[in-house]
């Protein structure tokens, strides 16, 4: 219907940092604070679809008419999202997933050593969530959609496309993570839309906005793109 153009859908969207663990203390991670990945989970709700949020630790309150699975290690997230991707229409990968992980975190806090002026961390690449589910989903009937973020410092555009291609997304949505007030932790965001089919050239630009609205507008163009269902 008109007010719920989202019932009868299942979206899955991860949100939020992971955290890697250096040793029982201390952890790899980034500034996610999760709320760009809970506005689009509240906006879900909101437009009727039935909506699982799989987070890294953030501390923000679970977004009414939400399931929501906690996670800490991007293979956390990883394990969540490939069991929830399968059954979903819409995947939304939002989380800010730690590209590495350290390779063998210590059993015990780590010590500084006498004499030394360095320390090496050996890293290991953490599995890319969002490609893995694009996969999966090419072997199957082209269920879920699957949306990705880009957050650039530089070369918005021409970066994110990228992504776009190498990781088989069906959409992304590209933020500029270096401007001031908006990106990370603020309330605030703007997002360049982009198709890997027939977008033309340059995407669709959405002006700085409150996350919340800017939520609405992502989910609205991403369900546009879902094959029509009968009505139930
Ligand atoms: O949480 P907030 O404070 O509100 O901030 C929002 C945000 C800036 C974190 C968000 O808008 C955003 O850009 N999220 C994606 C952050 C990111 O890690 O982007 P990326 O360009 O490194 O990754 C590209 C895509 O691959 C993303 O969909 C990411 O979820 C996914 N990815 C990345 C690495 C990995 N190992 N697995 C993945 O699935």
């Amino acid at each position: 219907s008109a007010d719920a153009p989202a019932r009868g859908l299942h979206v899955v969207i991860t949100a939020g940092p992971t955290r890697e663990p250096l040793d029982p203390v201390r952890y790899l991670s980034n500034h996610s604070s999760g709320k760009m990945g809970f506005a689009l989970a509240t906006a879900a709700a909101e437009l009727g679809a039935k909506v699982t949020l799989i987070s890294g630790p953030v501390s923000l309150p679970t977004p009414e008419g939400a399931t929501r699975i906690d996670v800490e290690t991007a293979l956390e997230m990883h394990e969540a999202s490939r069991r929830l991707a399968e059954a979903c229409d819409l995947f939304i990968g939002c989380a800010a997933v730690a590209d590495y992980r350290a390779e063998a975190p210590a059993e015990h806090k780590i010590k500084k050593t006498e004499g030394e002026d360095d320390l090496t961390l050996r890293l290991v690449k953490n599995p890319d969530i969002i490609a893995d589910i694009a996969a999966e989903r090419d072997t199957r009937n082209g269920r879920p959609f699957v949306v990705g973020f880009a957050a650039e410092t530089r070369d918005l555009e021409a970066y994110a496309r990228d992504k776009l291609e190498r990781k088989r997304l069906d959409m992304i949505v590209a933020n500029d993570v270096s401007a001031a007030g908006l990106g990370f932790g603020s309330d605030d965001n703007a997002a360049l839309l982009m198709w890997r089919d027939g977008d033309g050239e340059g995407g669709e630009s959405l002006p700085p906005q409150p996350k919340a609205q800017l939520a609405r507008a992502i989910l609205e163009r991403a369900l546009g793109c879902l094959p029509t269902r009968p009505v139930h």
